[in-house]
């Protein structure tokens, strides 16, 4: 493929990567406020709709995978041209914050859920509504993070 394929090429795949973990992060959002509704009716069916949800952290990471490499792919064929306007320094502090939240946050609260899930009845609603309010925080902050990342890289400004 010539260089003048592969850069839009390339790009092409960094927006589909984007709707991938964007996307998913979304619906993990939506599914997890379905959860709550039916967890504190029936236990049972929160628990099954939890299960549905255990996919989507390999998808996460697959388009997060998928957006580094084409970008570092974008920054290669470009000679790192990028790497020098600010747009593209404050965007990757962004990025950064958006893994180190998933990863360090996101993953933890997650497994947290599901252990809490697994043990309690709803007898200890302090522990569970105080978790409810973390990854209500955690979702918010990733979803404003993409958009934050978006509105970047696609006005560039310097
Ligand atoms: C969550 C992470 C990321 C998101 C949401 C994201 C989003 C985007 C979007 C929406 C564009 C399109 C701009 C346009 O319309 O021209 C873009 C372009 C670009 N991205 Fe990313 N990106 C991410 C990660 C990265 C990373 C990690 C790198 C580099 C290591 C990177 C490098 C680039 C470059 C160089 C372009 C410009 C391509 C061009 O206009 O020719 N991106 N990104």
């Amino acid at each position: 493929m010539s260089l003048t394929y592969l850069l839009p090429a390339l790009l092409s795949v960094h927006l589909i990567a984007l709707i991938l973990m964007a996307g998913t992060t979304l619906v993990d959002f939506i599914t997890l406020r379905s959860f709550w509704r039916l967890f504190e009716k029936q236990k049972e069916k929160g628990s099954g709709l939890l299960e549905a949800t255990a996919s989507y952290a390999r998808m996460i990471g697959i388009g997060a995978a998928l957006l580094i490499f084409t970008g570092i792919g974008m920054m290669f064929i470009t000679h790192g041209v990028f790497g020098e306007q600010l747009w593209f320094r404050i965007k990757f502090a962004f990025v950064l914050l958006l893994v180190a939240n998933g990863i360090f946050v996101g993953r933890r609260l997650g497994l947290r859920l599901r252990k809490t899930v697994a043990e309690t009845d709803l007898t200890n609603p302090n522990r569970i509504s105080q978790l409810r309010k973390n990854l209500y925080r955690f979702h918010i902050s990733q979803l404003l993070i993409f958009t934050i990342i978006i509105f970047l890289s696609i006005f560039k400004f310097n």
